[in-house]
């Protein structure tokens, strides 16, 4: 029976783009999708933007753009990622959308029909600048344990410490500067303690086979009291106070839910607008029993999917996630700290940029990952070695060695006889299928590929032992040689197949070398047969070091050059003091017939008398925002005659050298308390 498969990966916050970590959780889901297609199984691959929170409302703010537009901006950069790595997400959405708006309010009006939702008055820190309640990682203060200057209001980063926000030491917001009070508002709580809900979740936790062991462990934690009675099962906080970037509580003017809340949801609301966009109903399909829903995620996520989310499904009566896949984080070079010159991390824009085969990377990960929730490690080294001695040197070269005299000296055709050592060499690879696929199902991938690789090193055995290139130059040989070269292309394209979910843009050029349709797992179990294959053209290159080595170095730091210009030669105090600058006042501003550039000053330099001065600000100013204000001039300079009249002395003003590209110019204007013909010094 075809199987119904419901997958996701985590929604990745709309304030950055992907880093690695992304990528790589991606390219977990995105093999483990692609093998299950390969057997026949309908599979509904969806992700989202997690848009709401009040980090990118904040974010937003700073960049002068509404959250929606910030968001946005974000989501139109995701494609290149997707599309750059071959993930095949069957839809991107936002949990701003609609339909996560809708989804939300009914889950909560359901937790709420079934008393699972109640109202506490807490009291928590509230920046009276900006009038709104502080997240624990928008305070800093002195760690109250080791007096550390500058810490988190959840943890410090120098001894370690977890603690609450109201125990730092001279507290501060990060937003203003100003001291955080304390402040009570209403809460909305989820009812976790519920006994109801405890049960639940033990029952549902401990179901063999949803979760891994390592997660049930952490789980076991989680749920157990210390002898205090403290630990168990919390109630979850579940709102915020305006302003917030996110959803209405239903009936609780100016309370949000908390993005933790309407993000696990933001996966229903995919799925709904992906569905939508097919013509089909979602709720028919989420009642479908057969259904499986999967969801891979990284370990720092465990709680709000393994507990949270899974109680919030169930107790607004709905269907509950089959699988939780929890995966360990991905380092570079061991976690090692990158220094400047070697940049930072591993960029993925970068390495599509640099013209690195995102191939090479998705096999690199696959051969690394497995089913447990291990750290991986990116190495270089390790990294070049992989794809150079496997990739390409194990699995691509058997096309390569067998393809030339198939085309120069059989027209293309393949034999249909391949001989008794050949028939077993291939019987062996097809015996595999089977094992193959069941790691690949585990998310077993690194041993997959270990396997597959055994397999090409029994195949690149026959090739050694056979020596086509020897029997290209033997008389009477054309059978043998015939018979071998085919054999090499059936196995390549068994190996091709194993390799598909992995490797899926090589073997659809694979694909259209061999003159085959897209390849299916059922496909290993069949011979093509004496069938015709196209022309071999060189299907992966070898990565160079140099390549992964300009990846981590750091972009050469740009000539910095302020303003757009670079300073003047040094000059010493004496010439300085040449200019005599001072403080003006402009009793006057006013257009100069037939000049589209001048202003005419009337300036007040303290002398008893006023100045006549002509200066290029008409762009910049309307007369009357400059009457009445001070500025500075230089006072000494050559009266110049102008077309339009003597103009005696410069007002000063700022501007970028490109003024096009940074158009503006800024008149100085001195701090409150100087007064006309004071000296600048
Ligand atoms: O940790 C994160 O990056 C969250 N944005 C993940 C959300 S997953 C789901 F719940 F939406
Ligand atoms: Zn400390």
């Amino acid at each position: 029976m075809t199987r119904k498969l419901f997958v996701t990966t985590a929604l990745p916050y709309a304030n950055a783009n992907f880093h690695i970590g992304h990528i790589m959780e991606y390219t977990q889901a995105d093999i483990w999708v692609r093998y299950q297609r390969m057997q026949g199984q309908q599979v509904h691959f969806v992700c989202a933007d997690d848009a709401h929170g009040a980090p990118i409302m904040i974010a937003a703010e700073k960049a002068g753009k509404t959250p929606q537009q910030f968001v946005a901006d974000i989501a139109a950069g995701r494609k290149t990622y997707l599309d750059g790595f071959h993930i095949s997400f069957d839809n991107w959405h936002s949990t701003d959308g609609a339909e996560n708006h809708e989804l939300s309010r009914e889950v909560y009006l359901a937790l709420r029909r079934n008393e699972l939702i109640e109202v506490k008055t807490i009291e928590q820190f509230f920046d009276p600048e900006k009038a709104m309640f502080l997240p624990d990682r928008f305070i800093k203060g002195e760690c109250p344990k080791c007096g550390a200057k500058d810490q988190y209001g959840d943890s410090c980063e120098v001894c370690g410490a977890v603690y609450t926000p109201t125990e730092l030491k001279n507290p501060f917001s990060v937003l203003t500067g100003a001291t955080p009070v304390m402040k009570s508002s209403e809460h909305y709580f989820f009812k976790l303690s519920d006994p109801r809900c405890v049960s639940f979740l033990e029952q549902w936790t401990q179901t063999p086979g949803r979760l891994q062991t390592e997660v049930l462990n952490k789980i076991k934690e989680w749920f157990t009291k210390d002898d205090e009675g403290k630990g168990g099962l919390g109630d979850w906080d579940i709102s915020r106070d305006a302003p917030y970037f996110g959803i209405e509580i239903p009936d609780a003017p100016g309370k949000y839910f908390y993005v933790w809340l309407d993000a696990p949801i933001g996966y229903l609301a995919s799925l709904k607008n992906y569905l939508g966009k097919l013509g089909q109903d979602f709720d028919a399909y989420m009642a479908d029993p057969s259904v499986e829903q999967v969801h891979f995620i990284g370990k720092d996520i465990t709680y709000f999917h393994t507990l949270f989310w899974p109680a919030m499904l169930h107790f607004s009566g709905r269907k509950t996630p089959n699988h939780v896949y929890v995966h360990g984080f991905l380092t570079v070079n061991n976690g090692e700290k990158m220094s400047k010159s070697r940049g930072t991390g591993l960029d993925p824009l970068k390495y599509l940029k640099l013209g690195l085969n995102a191939e090479w990377l998705r096999y690199y990960l696959a051969a690394k990952l497995n089913s447990k929730v291990e750290d991986i490690d990116f190495n270089p080294e390790d990294f070049v070695a992989r794809v150079n001695s496997d990739l390409v040197g194990k699995y691509i070269n058997i096309a390569s060695r067998a393809a030339g005299f198939l085309s120069k000296r059989f027209g293309g055709h393949l034999s249909g006889d391949l001989g008794v050592e050949g028939r077993a060499l291939l019987d062996g690879l097809r015996a595999q299928a089977g094992a193959i696929a069941e790691l690949y199902e585990e998310r077993e991938f690194g041993k997959a590929l270990r396997e597959i690789m055994l397999l090409a090193d029994r195949v690149n055995e026959y090739v050694d032992q056979n020596k086509p290139w020897e029997l290209a130059k033997l008389e009477g040989k054309d059978a043998v040689l015939h018979d071998v070269c085919s054999v090499c292309i059936e196995a390549f394209r068994l190996l091709s197949i194993y390799l598909k979910p992995v490797l899926p843009a090589l073997v659809a050029k694979v694909e259209a070398f061999l003159r085959v349709e897209p390849m299916q797992f059922a496909d290993a179990a069949r011979a093509l047969g004496a069938h015709q294959i196209g022309n071999y053209e060189h299907l992966m290159q070898r990565v160079d070091l140099k390549m992964v080595e300009a990846l981590f170095e750091a972009p050469p730091a740009p000539k910095v050059v302020p303003g757009g210009e670079d300073l003047a030669p040094e000059i010493k105090i004496d010439d300085f003091g040449k200019v005599d600058l001072r403080i003006a006042k402009i009793l006057k501003a006013e257009h100069v017939e037939g000049s589209d550039k001048l202003l005419r000053l009337t300036l007040d330099v303290g002398e008893g008398r006023t100045r006549n001065v002509f200066s290029g600000i008409k762009s910049a100013y309307q007369p009357e925002q400059l009457e009445g204000k001070l500025t500075v001039m230089v006072a000494n300079l050559a009266p110049r005659k102008m077309k339009f009249g003597l103009s005696e002395g410069m007002v000063l003003a700022a501007s970028h050298a490109d003024e096009k590209a940074h158009p503006g110019i800024f008149v100085l204007e001195p701090f409150p308390g100087a007064q006309p013909g004071m000296r600048v010094r």
